[in-house]
């Protein structure tokens, strides 16, 4: 049964909104959940009203297609580990480039059997093909850098930046060259360099920056999505294309702005050394305490209010179960127990809000860097659970620190300090944390799982 234009538009429109719900959704944890069926039930409305176009003519392959994919992307779904999220989202966004290339092809072919191909088509292909072949290669190599297939390193050479350079501008002269006269020397060649600057963009960035690169290639793909949109003359896709890439930009920059790079130091350079940091050198000739996990528990039991900053660890050592019965058992003693998270902990966008919630702690006991703040200064203790680097009063103090002006929590306000760490190791930044050498804190050595069940062993045990 095929529908009329006019239905079919109706139905895309019905879908853009529920699709901008879904987002407005997915900004809060409380409503995420509710943001997804949104984002579900747009795209069922989006593919059945597809589906039931007056041009779909048969179904046989795009029911074996959708099948295929449907047990495929199920299977994945339910085995995937919380920590292999990135790469997936970076195999996904390879589909999305490979599709927009190929949809940009066939269209091609498609238009030139049928004598239908101008100017403005051809411009629509070439940028199609051009940024899905892009986001294509890109992330695959993001893939092969998470999956640990390829070393995560950063891979430079000299001259990198020219030759990318280089590669850009002849694959945007090659499209200008099929745009006007449709050659398919042209499309092919502009294809393979697109596919070249893909990789050539994305082997030079170290494996931990990835997150940020994926997310900035999640708004390529949006873009090579809205472009094949323009190519197939749809207009939810353009809309559904154009949220991808804004909301895939803006996310990249919320997560520079935390981590305090600009996205040209994120995909042209790194984290330095911490170089010759003055205020670092004399903190560290202090020293550090380390507390056994009875002081701790000592603290929090007999503390009014306790604030918890998971970090990047808890992920590692998968705590956040402990850290809830942790947050029970105190709450029973009549301790106010909150969670500090700061942008970029951890290693993905929201994930430690994420954990948190599979450990079931109530949304209203989480709380945003900005929000709670201002609370350390009357805490009685700070909780820092696999958190270093946005602890580090580097940030603020030590103006030779390559985090300095990195926003940071403030835990090194609250009364007593306790950091749950295995080791003297740096974060991510690879910077010292100059937290460790203040009066107020104390490390409590071990793995973030192990001592906090310690500390949950001991407060059951009547400490
Ligand atoms: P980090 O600064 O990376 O520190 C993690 C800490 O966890 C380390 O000090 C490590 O010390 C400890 N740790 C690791 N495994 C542990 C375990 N099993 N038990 C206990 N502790 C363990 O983490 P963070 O404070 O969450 O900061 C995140 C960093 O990642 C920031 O620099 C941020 O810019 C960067 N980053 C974040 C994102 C996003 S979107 N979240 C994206 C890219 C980069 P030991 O080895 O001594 O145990």
């Amino acid at each position: 049964m095929a529908i009329s234009p006019t239905t079919q538009a109706l139905a895309y429109l019905l879908s853009a909104v529920l699709f901008i719900l879904a987002l407005k959704g997915l900004t809060h944890p409380a409503s995420a959940r509710r943001g997804n069926l949104l984002g579900m039930l747009g795209m069922v409305i989006a593919l059945g009203a597809t589906l039931m176009g007056r041009e779909v003519t048969h179904y046989g392959l795009i029911v074996s297609g959708i099948a295929a994919g449907a047990v495929i992307g199920a299977v994945v779904a339910a085995r995937i580990q919380m920590t292999a999220l990135p790469q997936l989202v970076a195999a996904l966004h390879s589909f999305v480039g490979m599709a927009a290339v190929l949809v940009g092809i066939g269209t091609f072919l498609n238009h030139r059997a049928a004598g239908g191909l101008n100017g403005v088509l051809m411009g629509e292909i070439a940028a199609g093909v051009i940024i899905g072949a892009i986001t294509f290669s890109g992330s695959v190599v993001a893939f092969a850098k998470l999956q640990g297939l390829v070393s995560g390193r950063p891979v430079r050479f000299k001259g990198q930046h020219v030759l990318n350079a280089l590669i850009a501008l002849t694959a945007v002269a090659l499209g200008v060259h099929f745009g006007l006269t449709g050659s398919l020397v042209s499309l092919a060649l502009m294809t393979a360099l697109a596919f070249v600057l893909g990789f050539t963009l994305i082997i030079p960035i170290g494996g931990a920056d990835m997150p940020v690169i994926i997310s900035m290639l999640n708004s390529y793909s949006g873009w090579a999505a809205a472009a094949t949109g323009f190519t197939l003359g749809n207009d939810l896709l353009i809309i559904v294309g154009a949220l991808v890439g804004f909301s895939g930009a803006i996310l990249s920059y919320i997560m520079c702005v935390a981590m305090n790079r600009s996205i040209f130091n994120v995909v042209f350079g790194g984290f330095g050394d911490s170089g010759g940091a003055s205020a670092m050198s004399q903190a560290m000739a202090k020293g550090v305490k380390s507390a056994a996990v009875e002081d701790a528990v000592y603290w929090m039991e007999d503390a009014n209010r306790v604030i918890i900053v998971p970090g990047y660890g808890m992920a590692v050592a998968q705590a956040q179960h402990a850290v809830k019965e942790l947050m029970e058992l105190l709450e029973a003693r009549g301790v106010e127990v909150r969670f500090a998270i700061h942008p970029v902990a951890g290693r993905m966008p929201g994930h430690m809000n994420v954990l948190l919630a599979e450990a079931d702690i109530p949304y209203d006991h989480v709380f945003e860097m900005d929000e709670i703040n201002p609370e350390f200064p009357s805490t009685d203790v700070a909780l820092v659970v696999g958190a270093n680097d946005v602890t580090n009063p580097a940030a603020k103090e030590d103006p030779g620190s390559p985090i300095y002006g990195m926003p940071i929590l403030e835990v090194g306000k609250a009364r007593q300090v306790f950091v749950v760490k295995r080791s003297m190791r740096p974060g991510y930044s690879g910077v010292e944390n100059l937290l460790y050498y203040q009066d107020n804190c104390s490390l409590v050595f071990g793995d973030a799982k192990e001592v906090i069940e310690g500390m949950v062993n001991a407060l059951k045990a009547g400490h």
